[in-house]
């Protein structure tokens, strides 16, 4: 089972494959900072500090957002549309 920890908080919850970041940091007991909830804003951005590879792939949409936020895709996703697909992910809030 997928696992996802929320720094700075520094806590951790067990998620579905195929969860939705923001669903596994409210799961881990996390306010989650969203605005549009569709991929869209960019309020939901949230760096990536271990399992990148373990998230799907970014779609052109959110490439797009993040790119107007100035946001590495390497190191940063929106977590509104990112499901989780395996492993271990440590994800930190930038805001
Ligand atoms: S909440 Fe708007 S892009 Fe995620």
């Amino acid at each position: 089972m997928p696992k996802v920890t929320i720094l700075p908080a520094n806590v951790t919850a067990d998620v579905e494959p195929g969860e939705l970041l923001i669903e596994a940091g409210e799961k881990a007991g996390v306010e989650m900072e969203a605005g549009c909830f569709n991929c869209s804003c960019g309020t939901c951005v949230i760096e990536v500090v271990q399992g990148m590879a373990h998230l799907e792939e970014p779609t052109p949409e959110e490439l797009d957002v993040l790119d107007q936020w100035n946001r590495d895709p390497e190191k940063y996703r929106l977590t509104c549309c990112v499901r989780v697909k395996s492993g271990e992910v440590v994800l930190r809030q930038v805001h």
